[in-house]
Protein backbone atom coordinates (compact mmCIF):
# COMPACT_ATOMS: atom_id res chain seq x y z
CA UNK A 1 0.00 0.00 0.00
CA UNK A 2 2.74 2.65 1.12
CA UNK A 3 4.49 1.82 -2.39
CA UNK A 4 1.98 3.14 -4.72
CA UNK A 5 0.83 6.21 -1.76
CA UNK A 6 4.54 6.80 -0.80
CA UNK A 7 3.89 9.21 1.93
CA UNK A 8 0.32 10.14 0.83
CA UNK A 9 -0.59 7.49 2.84
CA UNK A 10 -0.35 9.53 6.01
CA UNK A 11 -2.37 12.15 3.89
CA UNK A 12 -4.82 9.89 3.48
CA UNK A 13 -4.97 7.90 7.11
CA UNK A 14 -5.01 11.39 8.24
CA UNK A 15 -8.06 12.37 6.29
CA UNK A 16 -9.94 9.14 7.97
CA UNK A 17 -8.77 9.71 11.45
CA UNK A 18 -9.92 12.71 11.32
CA UNK A 19 -13.44 12.96 10.37
CA UNK A 20 -13.45 9.34 12.42
CA UNK A 21 -12.66 11.33 15.61
CA UNK A 22 -14.98 14.49 14.76
CA UNK A 23 -17.78 12.19 14.71
CA UNK A 24 -16.50 10.15 17.85
CA UNK A 25 -17.29 13.23 19.65
CA UNK A 26 -20.39 14.30 18.94
CA UNK A 27 -21.77 10.61 19.39
CA UNK A 28 -19.89 10.57 23.01
CA UNK A 29 -21.38 14.04 23.79
CA UNK A 30 -24.91 13.10 22.33
CA UNK A 31 -24.67 10.04 24.79
CA UNK A 32 -23.83 11.62 27.98
CA UNK A 33 -26.89 14.56 27.00
CA UNK A 34 -28.84 11.70 26.40
CA UNK A 35 -29.58 12.28 23.13
CA UNK A 36 -29.99 9.66 20.70
CA UNK A 37 -26.81 8.44 18.67
CA UNK A 38 -27.76 8.05 14.94
CA UNK A 39 -24.79 6.05 13.91
CA UNK A 40 -24.72 2.42 14.12
CA UNK A 41 -21.27 1.88 13.14
CA UNK A 42 -18.44 3.48 11.49
CA UNK A 43 -16.20 1.76 9.01
CA UNK A 44 -12.94 2.95 6.86
CA UNK A 45 -10.21 2.25 3.94
CA UNK A 46 -8.02 3.67 2.07
CA UNK A 47 -8.74 2.00 -1.27
CA UNK A 48 -6.05 -0.71 -2.30
CA UNK A 49 -3.99 0.00 -5.34
CA UNK A 50 -5.11 -2.72 -7.36
CA UNK A 51 -8.75 -1.08 -7.17
CA UNK A 52 -7.05 2.35 -7.40
CA UNK A 53 -5.40 1.49 -10.61
CA UNK A 54 -7.95 -0.21 -11.91
CA UNK A 55 -10.55 2.98 -11.24
CA UNK A 56 -7.76 5.19 -13.15
CA UNK A 57 -7.66 3.17 -16.07
CA UNK A 58 -11.57 2.63 -16.27
CA UNK A 59 -11.73 6.62 -15.90
CA UNK A 60 -9.12 7.44 -18.50
CA UNK A 61 -6.75 8.69 -16.26
CA UNK A 62 -3.03 7.85 -16.75
CA UNK A 63 -2.05 5.19 -13.84
CA UNK A 64 -0.34 7.96 -10.97
CA UNK A 65 -0.25 9.28 -7.44
CA UNK A 66 -1.56 12.29 -8.62
CA UNK A 67 -4.32 10.94 -10.49
CA UNK A 68 -5.16 9.05 -7.91
CA UNK A 69 -5.05 11.59 -5.19
CA UNK A 70 -6.69 14.67 -7.61
CA UNK A 71 -9.02 12.92 -10.37
CA UNK A 72 -10.28 9.77 -8.08
CA UNK A 73 -11.82 10.99 -4.99
CA UNK A 74 -12.54 7.62 -3.19
CA UNK A 75 -8.72 6.70 -2.07
CA UNK A 76 -9.92 7.84 1.21
CA UNK A 77 -13.48 6.28 2.03
CA UNK A 78 -15.65 6.21 5.19
CA UNK A 79 -18.93 4.71 5.17
CA UNK A 80 -21.79 5.40 7.94
CA UNK A 81 -24.11 3.08 9.05
CA UNK A 82 -27.56 4.32 10.58
CA UNK A 83 -29.94 2.05 11.92
CA UNK A 84 -33.30 4.46 10.35
CA UNK A 85 -33.22 6.89 7.05
CA UNK A 86 -33.90 9.84 9.14
CA UNK A 87 -30.56 9.21 11.01
CA UNK A 88 -29.16 9.06 7.65
CA UNK A 89 -30.01 12.82 7.00
CA UNK A 90 -29.62 13.72 10.55
CA UNK A 91 -25.54 12.70 9.84
CA UNK A 92 -25.78 14.56 6.43
CA UNK A 93 -26.54 17.30 8.62
CA UNK A 94 -23.90 16.69 11.30
CA UNK A 95 -21.32 16.22 8.14
CA UNK A 96 -22.33 19.60 6.84
CA UNK A 97 -22.17 21.26 9.83
CA UNK A 98 -18.13 21.11 10.25
CA UNK A 99 -16.48 24.02 8.91
CA UNK A 100 -13.52 22.49 7.60
CA UNK A 101 -15.41 20.25 5.99
CA UNK A 102 -15.78 21.45 1.56
CA UNK A 103 -18.60 19.98 0.43
CA UNK A 104 -16.99 18.83 -3.72
CA UNK A 105 -19.72 16.39 -4.37
CA UNK A 106 -22.97 15.40 -3.31
CA UNK A 107 -25.08 12.36 -4.77
CA UNK A 108 -28.55 11.06 -2.92
CA UNK A 109 -29.13 7.83 -4.15
CA UNK A 110 -31.82 7.41 -1.72
CA UNK A 111 -34.25 9.70 -3.34
CA UNK A 112 -32.67 8.77 -6.71
CA UNK A 113 -31.71 5.06 -6.75
CA UNK A 114 -29.48 3.86 -9.05
CA UNK A 115 -31.39 1.33 -11.97
CA UNK A 116 -29.89 -1.73 -10.61
CA UNK A 117 -31.54 -0.51 -6.51
CA UNK A 118 -28.23 0.83 -5.25
CA UNK A 119 -29.53 3.59 -2.24
CA UNK A 120 -26.84 5.55 -0.31
CA UNK A 121 -25.77 8.71 0.38
CA UNK A 122 -22.81 9.73 -1.15
CA UNK A 123 -20.74 13.12 0.02
CA UNK A 124 -17.49 14.20 -0.98
CA UNK A 125 -15.45 16.14 1.23
CA UNK A 126 -12.22 18.37 0.90
CA UNK A 127 -10.50 18.80 3.76
CA UNK A 128 -7.32 20.37 4.58
CA UNK A 129 -4.63 18.69 6.71
CA UNK A 130 -1.96 20.60 8.16
CA UNK A 131 1.41 18.99 8.08
CA UNK A 132 3.08 21.68 10.05
CA UNK A 133 3.85 24.52 8.05
CA UNK A 134 2.47 22.68 4.65
CA UNK A 135 -1.65 22.45 4.07
CA UNK A 136 -2.57 19.73 2.07
CA UNK A 137 -5.97 19.35 0.70
CA UNK A 138 -7.26 15.52 0.97
CA UNK A 139 -10.58 14.09 -0.41
CA UNK A 140 -12.64 12.25 1.48
CA UNK A 141 -15.88 10.07 0.39
CA UNK A 142 -18.37 9.15 2.71
CA UNK A 143 -20.85 6.64 2.03
CA UNK A 144 -24.35 6.85 4.86
CA UNK A 145 -26.63 4.43 4.62
CA UNK A 146 -29.19 2.62 6.20
CA UNK A 147 -28.05 -1.53 7.26
CA UNK A 148 -30.78 -2.74 5.43
CA UNK A 149 -28.95 -0.82 2.09
CA UNK A 150 -25.65 -2.23 3.68
CA UNK A 151 -26.81 -5.68 3.92
CA UNK A 152 -27.69 -4.91 -0.09
CA UNK A 153 -25.02 -3.30 -1.46
CA UNK A 154 -22.75 -6.29 0.10
CA UNK A 155 -24.61 -9.09 -1.71
CA UNK A 156 -24.86 -6.90 -4.94
CA UNK A 157 -20.82 -6.05 -4.93
CA UNK A 158 -20.03 -10.05 -4.19
CA UNK A 159 -22.20 -10.28 -7.44
CA UNK A 160 -20.20 -7.80 -9.60
CA UNK A 161 -16.63 -9.05 -9.02
CA UNK A 162 -17.96 -12.52 -9.12
CA UNK A 163 -16.84 -14.28 -13.08
CA UNK A 164 -18.91 -16.77 -14.77
CA UNK A 165 -22.27 -16.38 -12.54
CA UNK A 166 -24.51 -19.08 -14.08
CA UNK A 167 -27.94 -16.44 -14.19
CA UNK A 168 -26.35 -12.71 -14.43
CA UNK A 169 -30.02 -11.51 -15.44
CA UNK A 170 -32.10 -13.36 -13.02
CA UNK A 171 -30.23 -12.08 -10.19
CA UNK A 172 -29.74 -8.66 -11.02
CA UNK A 173 -33.89 -8.72 -11.34
CA UNK A 174 -34.21 -10.27 -7.92
CA UNK A 175 -31.35 -7.99 -6.29
CA UNK A 176 -33.81 -4.95 -7.95
CA UNK A 177 -36.47 -6.41 -6.19
CA UNK A 178 -34.88 -6.73 -3.12
CA UNK A 179 -33.54 -3.30 -3.31
CA UNK A 180 -37.39 -1.96 -3.32
CA UNK A 181 -38.10 -4.15 -0.32
CA UNK A 182 -35.63 -3.25 1.84
CA UNK A 183 -36.48 0.72 0.58
CA UNK A 184 -40.00 -0.34 1.90
CA UNK A 185 -39.62 -2.06 5.20
CA UNK A 186 -36.89 1.12 5.69
CA UNK A 187 -39.72 3.32 5.44
CA UNK A 188 -42.24 1.22 7.36
CA UNK A 189 -39.62 0.87 10.44
CA UNK A 190 -38.69 4.37 10.58
CA UNK A 191 -42.70 4.95 10.39
CA UNK A 192 -42.83 2.15 13.37
CA UNK A 193 -39.87 4.36 15.60
CA UNK A 194 -41.92 7.76 14.68
CA UNK A 195 -45.04 6.09 16.33
CA UNK A 196 -42.75 4.78 19.45
CA UNK A 197 -41.71 8.00 20.11
CA UNK A 198 -44.77 10.20 19.49
P1 LIG B 1 -17.14 4.30 -8.98
O1 LIG B 1 -18.50 3.63 -8.99
O2 LIG B 1 -16.30 3.84 -7.82
O3 LIG B 1 -16.47 4.30 -10.29
O4 LIG B 1 -17.36 5.86 -8.65
P2 LIG B 1 -18.34 6.92 -9.31
O5 LIG B 1 -17.56 8.10 -9.64
O6 LIG B 1 -19.19 6.30 -10.36
O7 LIG B 1 -19.22 7.33 -8.05
P3 LIG B 1 -20.47 6.56 -7.42
O8 LIG B 1 -21.07 7.56 -6.50
O9 LIG B 1 -21.33 5.96 -8.47
O10 LIG B 1 -19.85 5.36 -6.61
C1 LIG B 1 -18.94 5.53 -5.58
C2 LIG B 1 -18.91 4.30 -4.70
O11 LIG B 1 -20.22 3.96 -4.26
C3 LIG B 1 -18.42 3.02 -5.33
O12 LIG B 1 -17.02 2.93 -5.30
C4 LIG B 1 -19.09 1.96 -4.46
O13 LIG B 1 -18.43 1.84 -3.21
C5 LIG B 1 -20.42 2.57 -4.19
N1 LIG B 1 -21.40 2.18 -5.23
C6 LIG B 1 -21.85 2.96 -6.23
N2 LIG B 1 -22.74 2.30 -6.99
C7 LIG B 1 -22.85 1.07 -6.46
C8 LIG B 1 -23.62 -0.09 -6.81
O14 LIG B 1 -24.37 -0.12 -7.78
N3 LIG B 1 -23.48 -1.18 -6.02
C9 LIG B 1 -22.67 -1.19 -4.92
N4 LIG B 1 -22.60 -2.32 -4.20
N5 LIG B 1 -21.91 -0.13 -4.58
C10 LIG B 1 -22.01 0.98 -5.32
MG1 LIG C 1 -20.03 4.23 -9.84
Amino acid sequence: MESFYKESIVLLEGAIANITAKLDIIRKYKIVKNDKDPIEYITSRVKSEESMKEKLVRKGFDVTLENALTKVYDAAGIRIICAYIDDVYEVVKMLKGYHDLKVVMEKDYIKNPKPNGYRSYHIIFELQLDLAGEIKPVYVEIQIRTIAMDFWSSLEHEMKYKKNIKNPELIAEELKRCASEIATTDLNMQTIKNMLNE
